[in-house]
């Protein structure tokens, strides 16, 4: 007895003493899941049908008298978006933030950050706790009919732009995915189509953003896509889900299916469909949005041994310490409704960063307002709500639509504006040739499910185009696309500015940037080709669109400005690509902090190879932003590409002003897929350069 008091009084002093540690989301899952019956474990396998339960698009009973709470998501690409929910019931209007390829092309991760504050923000204020966005399918081909939900063609790019979304999404408090876990690089097929792509390539492209995007973000979920890979469901994929995701980057949170990937409802071909145990033991965690093969099946085959209770364990704890480790438990979100209002300043200040000026000759931008006082606006999408032009799962109900047109009656108000719809060419060229200055707004379109038949304005417009800049030399063209797109008027038109899907406030931040109100600082995410035989997928049938059944990625890494470079074939504006007004940098004392460096025997993360840093000094007559980009070439031993990008940096400068960019570049950036991460020896050109196509500074690291 007294012994008993003795210890009880010690283990109190102790716990006293010693603060205690606490306890962290695994440990309080590891007490939660111990408590947990088999039944109640299974639970958390599966949705419950989407749609029904708040309109959410997908929803997981918790499991109460434990304190898991129940699941809802919702979707985000361009803001908070419910499927099941729209227009205008329930959830109410969302903020209409900028496309993902839009805020990849700030090049700036705290554009991207933002961007995701906006979104986690929404998601809580509608009571919601998963948010579905966080795209990072890279865009192999700039006809994929997403590609204006991703982040472009560079892992590095992508994969940074996401990680900052994601970030930004979960600083609310929100559990965050990303998706759609991989090689899901076109829309046509997807249901049916295996992606044939060698280990290398898929491990330095399409897995190396997603690689990023889950290590500097902590992402919670992961959504695995419809689509096979090698022949093996995305969901059903052991290589995929266990290897690579779980043990490789060691990726702790949950994996769920796209919405009924490899499930009957929509697999509609023999031998494609999931199977309870194959899928739970090839690291699935949860079916959405309703049970057809988890759930009770998987009840069943762990009743039946055929899926161990150890991995049983495994799912339940990765979903409930990822809900943990959100915030959702501790701090669930309460439905009070969006705030349309507070959206609206951010939404048209990230867009005002996403813009591309492509063409600005003679310097016709920006209008005057002295100057400029009659201006024609023309084409139908100039008096279009600029949230409308993308159509897809990601279209948001928005709180507060502009269109191009009201964007610059507000900000030129003096000046006398009139509008043609472009659907007579000469009533439109008549239009501008009475005009100071014209501006022609187009766009393409794009969609989920399908993929763009070519890179072609819509119809019309190229047309359109040429009949205007025929009737007036100062033709502005305002291209609102969500990809690459031809220009096949280029030569005639002095200046083109590239909005892409803008958000709600598209047209106000396209009027600001017109008349200089803002300066454009947006680069391309992605090539744009002078013509679609000129793209890497071109060369076969194979490798686009492929059949209903497969995909070829033969062109291994040769995808984006990796072919053009390595074909040595001219773009028609080159990754990395941007101007402004009046922003000129003059790039100096490129210095490798050691430019002699031994190769690692293991190539790890985090292992700082080398310090490089640069100075830049705006000479030009305005404050504007630089892209500062970094790439490396390889020795030959490597088998690479002529260069890939291993770092960026976006600064704002006054005129006369400098600053030296800095870059910490780790053993990963050099390293390509041998036998696992491997580093060549000997001479890797680093380059500075403000594009693909511009480099402006060079020094050589060896590796010995
Ligand atoms: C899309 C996902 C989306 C899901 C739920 C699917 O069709 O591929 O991106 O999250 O639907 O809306």
């Amino acid at each position: 007895m007294g012994k008993k008091v003795c210890l009880s009084a010690a283990l109190v002093l102790l716990a006293l003493a010693a603060p205690a540690r606490a306890a962290t989301p695994d440990d309080r899952a590891a007490q939660i899941v111990k408590r947990m019956t088999l039944e109640e474990k299974v639970r958390l396998s599966a949705g419950v049908f989407g749609c029904v339960f708040r309109g959410a698009d997908g929803f997981v009973p918790g499991i109460s008298r434990l304190g898991v709470p129940d699941q809802y998501f919702v979707g985000a690409g361009m803001g908070v978006t419910n499927v099941c929910d729209r227009p205008g019931k329930g959830m109410g209007p969302a903020t209409e933030l900028p496309a993902p390829i839009a805020m990849a092309a700030s090049w700036d991760p705290k554009v991207a950050f933002e961007h995701g504050t906006v979104i986690g923000r929404e998601t809580r204020a509608i009571g919601f706790n998963v948010s579905i966005g966080g795209a990072v399918n890279l865009v192999r081909d700039p006809r994929g009919g997403r590609t204006f939900e991703n982040e472009g063609e560079d892992p590095l790019l992508a994969g940074r732009i996401v990680a900052a979304q994601l970030r930004g999404i979960q600083s609310r408090k929100v559990a965050a995915t990303i998706k759609h876990y991989a090689l899901n690089n076109g829309e046509t097929h997807r249901l049916t189509q295996s992606t044939n792509v060698d280990e290398r390539t898929m491990r330095e492209l399409e897995l190396r953003a997603f690689e990023i995007g889950v290590k500097e973000s902590g992402v919670h979920a992961v959504m695995c896509s419809y689509n096979k890979v090698n022949g093996v469901p995305a969901c059903q994929n052991r290589h995929l889900l266990t290897d690579v995701l779980k043990r490789d980057w060691g990726f702790k949170g949950w994996v769920m299916t796209d919405w009924w990937a490899c499930s009957l409802p929509i697999q509609i071909l023999p031998g494609d469909a999931c199977e309870p145990a194959k899928a739970a033991l090839a690291g699935l965690d949860q079916e959405q949005p309703n049970l057809t093969f988890f759930g009770p099946l998987l009840l069943a085959a762990a009743a039946t041994g055929g899926v161990p209770q150890s991995r049983i364990d495994d799912i339940a704890h990765r979903v409930i310490r990822s809900l943990i480790a959100a915030g959702v438990v501790d701090d669930p979100p309460v439905a009070r409704g969006i705030d349309p209002a507070a959206g609206v300043e951010p939404a048209q200040r990230l867009s005002e960063q996403t813009a591309v000026l492509l063409k600005n000759q003679g310097a016709l931008l920006p209008l005057d307002r002295r100057k400029h006082r009659r201006i024609a606006a023309i084409g139908r999408p100039a008096g279009e709500d600029p949230a409308s032009v993308a159509g897809s799962s990601v279209v948001v109900d928005s709180a507060a639509p502009d269109s191009a047109l009201e964007g610059l009656r507000d900000v030129a108000p003096g000046a006398d504006v009139r509008y043609d719809d472009g659907s007579d060419r000469a009533r439109a060229a008549a239009l501008a040739r009475a005009s100071d200055v014209a501006i022609v707004y187009v766009r393409d379109t794009a969609a989920e499910g399908v993929d763009k038949p070519n890179l072609a304005l819509a119809p019309g417009s190229d047309a359109l185009v040429s009949a205007v800049a025929a009737a007036n030399p100062r033709t502005i063209v305002v291209v609102m696309s969500g990809s690459a797109v031809t220009m096949p008027w280029l030569g005639g038109v002095p200046a083109v500015l590239e909005a892409w899907y803008p958000g709600e406030r598209g047209g106000h931040a396209i009027a600001r940037l017109l008349f200089g109100d803002a300066n454009p600082s947006g680069r391309l995410p992605l090539t744009f080709p002078a013509r679609e035989a000129d793209l890497p997928a071109s060369a076969s049938p194979e490798r686009w669109p492929g059949t209903s059944r497969r995909i070829d990625y033969t062109e291994r890494l040769l995808v984006g400005y990796r072919w053009y470079d390595t074909k040595g074939i001219k773009p028609l504006f080159p990754f990395g690509f941007g101007l402004s007004y009046g922003g000129r940098f003059k790039y100096s004392a490129l210095k490798l902090r050691r430019t002699r460096v031994r190769a690692p025997a293991q190539v790890r993360d985090g292992h700082r190879l080398t310090r490089v840093s640069v100075r830049v000094r705006n000479t030009g007559r305005r404050r504007a932003a630089e892209v500062v980009q970094l790439y490396t070439g390889f020795p030959a031993a490597a088998g690479e590409p002529r260069k890939r990008l291993i770092g960026f940096r976006k600064v704002w400068l006054a005129p006369r002003r400098s600053t030296r960019v800095h870059f910490t570049i780790d053993d990963r950036a050099l390293a390509y897929w041998g036998n696992g991460w491997e580093i060549a020896r000997g001479g890797y050109p680093i380059w500075a350069a403000s594009s693909a196509a511009k480099l402006r500074l060079r020094k050589t690291l060896r590796v010995r």
